[in-house]
């Protein structure tokens, strides 16, 4: 029997129904949950998270990222649920998932991709003892009962902006347009399903994918 830790990101916890179609999605895989808890996550613990990649450029970035909003953490287990789950996320770039996979159908640019998910045996061991200690994620009999409560409050509104949102990103980094009217937007469709989120952190996260708007726009130079 395997573990595997799981984090559905900023992007995707505030966009709720979204989140909870995430959840819903992995649950029908018949994984057992065995951890649910949403929390913000301090940065802290973000840079020991992708400690992995320290080196990489985007590192303060993703950062800025995972620790913008609220995040959903969840634990795992069944035979195989470190591949199942990342087999059902999809790749890493959203422009790469294929379509019928999570990050294919909810991701929104990039790296910009609605969740996290354990990669092998060994770092899923680290990442729980990580987030065990440091962000007090812990084990418990009504983690299932939560998720499904979670769901069912969450699956019925009929918003989905994902494809606002994508068209938003990606129109900006093709016309290189890094106004204010882009921010706006990018703020304005991460609140609208984020129930129970403050604004001032659906505004940041949407500052962070704007920073990144405005990377790529450079690259495009
Ligand atoms: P994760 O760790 O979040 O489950 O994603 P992953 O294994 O599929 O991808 P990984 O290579 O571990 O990268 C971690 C996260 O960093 C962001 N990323 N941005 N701009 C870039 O080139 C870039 N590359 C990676 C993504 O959010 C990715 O999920
Ligand atoms: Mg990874």
């Amino acid at each position: 029997m395997e573990r595997s830790f799981v984090i559905i990101k900023p992007d995707g916890t505030a966009r709720r129904r979204v989140s909870a179609l995430v959840l819903k999605a992995l649950l029908d895989r018949g994984y057992r949950l065995v951890a649910f808890q949403e929390m913000k996550v301090p940065e802290s613990l973000a840079k020991l998270h992708y400690a992995v990649h320290k080196e990489k450029p985007f590192f303060p970035w993703l950062v800025d990222f995972i620790s913008s909003a609220p995040v959903l953490t969840m634990i795992f287990e069944a035979d195989d649920v470190i591949q199942g789950v990342r087999d059902a996320l999809g790749a890493t770039f959203v422009q790469k998932a294929s379509p019928e996979s999570l990050r294919g159908k909810y991701g929104i640019w990039a790296g910009i991709n609605i969740a996290h998910a354990s990669d092998a045996p060994e770092t899923a061991e680290d990442e729980m003892k990580l987030w065990t200690t440091e962000s007090g994620l812990k084990e418990s009999s009504d983690a299932e009962a939560l998720a499904r409560a979670y769901i069912q409050k969450h699956i019925t509104s009929d918003a989905d902006y994902t494809m606002d949102l994508r068209s938003v990103v990606k129109d900006a980094i093709e016309n290189r347009d890094t106004s204010s009217e882009v921010l706006n937007s990018l703020k304005e469709l991460f609140a609208k399903d984020a129930v129970g989120i403050e604004k001032e952190d659906t505004d940041t996260l949407a500052k962070v994918v704007f920073d990144f708007v405005i990377e790529e726009a450079e690259k495009t130079e």
